[in-house]
């Protein structure tokens, strides 16, 4: 399984850990799939979108985190996302994937432009994407350049995609991904070429 970082899923990682504290779900089985991470980060640092998921979300809800399909960046990058590749390969891929959609419409780090078939790979941070996620390290020019993501190949081939949108920011890009062609401007989109269920509030309802 796949889940995005980020303050949209904030809630359901709540439900979720009080859902497994209470007994009344059990999330030991569960593989996670890492989304996507930063590259340049050292160990520990607090930036780091896995140390995100794995406080909110792996650590408390007692998911298997030696078992992970991660992004090993300590060595080179491409190398990386190519044994990430191959690990999906070996498990069979994705059962569901958790995503969240950038105001740009990216995916994981799927920026626009990109088309369905991306593999999973190292990428330039779009502008926008840089502006966005500012505001959880403090400054535009905290935020690394660059970062490793699953392609879209892999999103939209996961048997189960769920899309979490909220917010009033988000609902122009909702409205392109879901009244639009699918694009490559609006990477997100081509997750209706898969089994996708998008979740939206109100206020990011088109
Ligand atoms: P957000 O991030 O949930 O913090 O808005 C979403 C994203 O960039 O994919």
């Amino acid at each position: 399984m796949v889940f995005a970082a980020g303050t949209t899923p904030l809630g359901l990682f709540a439900e979720l850990r009080s859902r497994v504290a209470s007994g009344a779900i059990d999330l030991t089985g569960v593989r996670p799939v890492q989304l996507d991470e930063y590259v340049g980060l050292e160990r520990g640092d607090p930036r780091s979108l896995w140390d995100w998921l794995s406080r909110e979300l792996l650590v408390p809800c007692r998911v298997d985190i030696s078992a992970a399909i991660r992004f090993e960046l300590d060595a080179d990058a491409d190398e990386a996302c190519a044994a990430v590749e191959r690990q999906l390969d070996a498990a069979g891929g994705i059962d569901l994937a958790v995503l969240g959609i950038g105001p740009n419409g990216h995916v994981g780090f799927n920026e626009p432009p990109s088309l369905p078939d991306s593999v999973t790979r190292l990428v330039r941070l779009d502008e926008a994407s840089i502006v966005a996620n500012a505001r959880y390290w403090g400054s535009v020019a905290d935020v690394p350049p660059e970062a490793v993501t699953l392609g879209l190949d892999r999103l939209i081939g996961a048997r189960e995609t769920v899309l979490l949108v909220s917010g009033a920011h988000k609902r122009e890009i909702l409205a392109r991904v879901l009244e639009e062609s699918p694009s490559p401007e609006v990477p997100a989109s081509f997750l209706r070429e898969g089994r996708l269920t998008v979740i939206a509030d109100r206020a990011a309802l088109p």
